[in-house]
């Protein structure tokens, strides 16, 4: 086919039929938009075919990863001089810190040999942790089980006091606890885990230590916020998301551990038919994944933290912050919403209670129904997005505020409309009830 008419399939039949990350009333799940000159700098990665691998064959796109990954690092009080893997996203870099973890803390050759015939491995985490973490669990043959969900708080944050309760029973039990996971910035509510007295947990059961900051983490380069994330920098391994708040196209996630070596112990191997390029340098990334080939994920991150600097991101995260602030303090005013948590980051829960139902409780699970029946209304409209969540058997919104194109327009018009449309489905519901 002609080229022209080629894209013109793409521009008539695959685009419309795709939700716009990049529109201004975009404030579902994490989604963010697509920076402009990363994303231009995404297709030249891909028509160039650079393939960060070996230090030998392509010594720019791997430094650059190295460099990203120490600027990430840095900028959320990680470590100045992280080692890292850039990844498809925030589930596969979890699961490369769980695999560290299990080599750092298992005293055989469990590459080698494996589980089997060893004390069973347990982890640990809050009930609130993401599903790609019980994912891993299933794929690293350990069973969902052996990670073990610890209930959370009335903030959702982890009962520490539970964790360690949990980890002497495993203990007792002959089983062998290996890592304890905290969260920085849930994803049903922005919570951020108590990573101090995790940090603590961890030194005193010797434990690796992971934290998930898949969404939250890059909210520490905000000052107003930073203190939440204070023992970040005790963990051995860190997952950020540069897909998710910096806006760069995807994929592009980031696992950082402190030493090379927890990655290279991990995941090195060389191939007989490629022995001759490896320079055995710290920095050939064959020894620091489970990937062959892979494509450039580093890239366009560099080249967004280029041009605009972590104050740039500082600036964008700060109106994200104050978005939420204000939405939520609309919402707790409003006699036809209800707000479930506050938000501690830029995600926030609330859910529509038509003003005869207020604090009625036996009208919970209308109220369900009601706010489910809501958000499939309000994704049909096309004009805008807010997603929900089931919360402390709630179900209810929980909008997210990451994306950069995002405006105080967009979100009292998708609020707007959020609340003209319920009034409409809560009347047509009691009427069919009726
Ligand atoms: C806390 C958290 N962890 C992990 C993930 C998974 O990340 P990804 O979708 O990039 O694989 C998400 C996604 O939203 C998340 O919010």
């Amino acid at each position: 086919m002609d080229p022209d008419a080629i894209l013109d399939i793409i521009r008539d039949k695959l685009i419309p039929a795709t939700v716009n990350y990049n529109h201004p009333r975009m404030m579902s799940y994490v989604s963010s938009a697509s920076l402009t000159l990363p994303g231009l700098v995404e297709g030249l990665v891909a028509s160039l075919k650079i393939f960060p691998y070996s230090w030998a064959l392509t010594p720019g796109s791997t430094q650059i990863e190295v460099t990203v990954g120490r600027w990430l690092g840095a900028a959320v009080g990680f470590s100045d001089n992280a080692a890292s893997y850039m990844t498809t996203g925030g589930t596969g870099a979890n699961l490369m810190a769980l695999l560290a973890a299990r080599v750092a803390r298992t005293d055989w050759d469990v590459r080698r040999d494996g589980v089997t015939g060893h004390a069973p491995l347990t982890a640990y985490a809050s009930d609130q942790t993401h599903k790609c973490l019980d994912q891993s669990f299933a794929m690293m043959g350990l069973g969902t089980s052996a990670l073990r969900k610890i209930e959370t708080d009335a903030g959702f944050r982890v009962r520490v006091d539970l964790l360690e309760a949990a980890i002497a029973k495993d203990i007792a039990e002959g089983l062998q606890p290996f890592c304890i996971i905290g969260t920085a910035g849930t994803t049903n509510t922005g919570a951020v885990d108590d990573l101090e007295a995790l940090a603590d947990l961890a030194e005193r059961y010797d434990l690796w230590f992971h934290v998930d900051g898949a969404y939250g983490a890059l909210a520490a380069l905000s000052p107003r916020v930073r203190p939440l994330f204070a023992g970040m920098d005790r963990a051995d391994s860190l997952v950020v998301d540069p897909h998710k708040w910096l806006n760069v196209p995807y994929e592009a996630g980031c696992l950082l551990v402190k030493t090379w070596g927890a990655l290279s112990e991990t995941f090195s191997l060389v191939h007989e038919y490629m022995r001759n390029i490896d320079t055995d340098d710290a920095h050939d990334h064959w020894h620091h994944g489970w990937e062959l080939t892979r494509g450039d994920r580093a890239l366009k991150v560099w080249v967004a933290l280029k041009q605009y600097g972590a104050s740039g991101f500082r600036r964008m995260i700060d109106q994200h912050l104050d978005m939420s602030a204000r939405l939520a303090a609309m919402v707790e005013q409003a006699e036809d919403l209800e707000l479930l948590t506050r938000p501690s980051l830029s995600i926030f829960c609330f859910r529509y209670v038509p003003p005869d139902l207020h604090g009625d409780p036996s009208k919970g699970q209308y109220l369900d129904r009601l706010n489910e029946a809501i958000e499939t209304q309000i994704q049909r409209s096309g004009d805008g997005l807010i997603t929900g969540t089931d919360l402390a058997g709630k179900r209810c919104f929980r909008p997210c505020f990451v994306n950069y194109r995002l405006t105080q327009e967009g979100i009292d018009t998708v609020i707007a409309q959020l609340r003209e449309i319920a009034r409409g489905v809560d009347a047509r519901m009691r009427g069919s009830d009726a």
